[in-house]
C-alpha cells in the first residue's frame, strides 16, 4: 500500500486538499486522537485550522506533507513548523502526524514521518521536536530512531474529555 501512496509537500493548500486535510483530520479526533480538538469535532473547526495552516505554509512557516491515493484522495499528512524563536534557527517541531483510520497499519505513518524528516533537513534544520499522546505514535518515532525524554502528566484532553499525559520525543538530522 504505501509503494502505491504519493507523498507530497503541499504549497500552495487550496480547497482541494482543505478538503482531504480535514477529512482526516475530523477522522482521526473521531477515532480518539488528542490532536488539539475536543468533540463534536466539525467541519467549520476543521477548516479553520488548515485555512490557518494554508496561510502560515504561505508566509513560510511550516510545511505540511500529505500522502495521497492512487486516486489523489489525502490519506495522511504531518507538519513541520520552521518558525522558531531567533535563538533555535536549526530547529523545528513535527506536529499533527495523521492518517485516516481507513489507510493505517500499511506504513503510511512511517512514509510520512521519514519524508518529513528529510524535508526539514533541506529546510535547514538539524533537531526536531514532538510531542504525542498516542501508544501507536510511540511506536512509529521509537522505530524512526527518535529519542523518547520523558512523560508529562494531565498535559492534554482526550477528544471525549478525560485529561491524557504526552511524551516528548527529539531527534537529530544527519545528512
Ligand atoms: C500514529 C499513526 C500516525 C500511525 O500511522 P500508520 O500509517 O498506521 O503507521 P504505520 O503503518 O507506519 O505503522 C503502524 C503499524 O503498522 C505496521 N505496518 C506497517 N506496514 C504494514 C504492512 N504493510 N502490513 C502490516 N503491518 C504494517 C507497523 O509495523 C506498525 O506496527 P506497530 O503496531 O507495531 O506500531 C496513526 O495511528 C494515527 O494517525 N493515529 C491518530 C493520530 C495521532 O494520535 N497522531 C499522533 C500525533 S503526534
Amino acid at each position: 500500500m504505501a509503494d502505491e501512496i504519493r507523498i507530497r509537500c503541499l504549497d500552495p493548500i487550496g480547497d482541494r486538499e482543505i478538503q482531504g486535510l480535514g477529512d482526516v483530520l475530523i477522522d482521526c479526533v473521531e477515532g480518539g486522537a488528542s490532536v488539539s480538538f475536543m468533540l463534536p469535532m466539525t467541519r467549520a473547526k476543521a477548516d479553520a485550522f488548515w485555512r490557518g495552516a494554508a496561510a502560515s505554509v504561505a508566509r513560510g512557516e511550516r510545511l505540511v506533507l500529505a500522502a495521497e491515493d492512487p486516486a489523489g484522495a489525502i490519506v495522511g499528512t504531518v507538519q513541520i513548523i520552521l518558525a522558531q524563536p531567533e535563538n533555535q534557527p536549526h530547529r523545528g517541531d513535527l506536529a499533527k502526524m495523521l492518517v485516516h483510520r481507513r489507510a493505517r497499519r500499511r506504513g503510511i505513518g512511517g512514509a510520512l514521518l521519514a519524508a518529513a524528516e528529510r524535508s526539514a533537513l533541506a529546510a535547514g534544520k538539524s533537531l526536531l521536536v514532538l510531542d504525542t499522546a498516542s501508544d501507536d505514535a510511540e511506536r512509529l518515532y521509537g522505530r524512526g530512531g527518535w529519542q523518547r525524554c520523558g512523560e508529562i502528566p494531565d498535559y492534554a484532553l482526550l477528544p471525549g474529555g478525560a485529561p491524557c499525559a504526552t511524551t516528548i520525543y527529539f531527534k537529530f538530522l544527519r545528512r
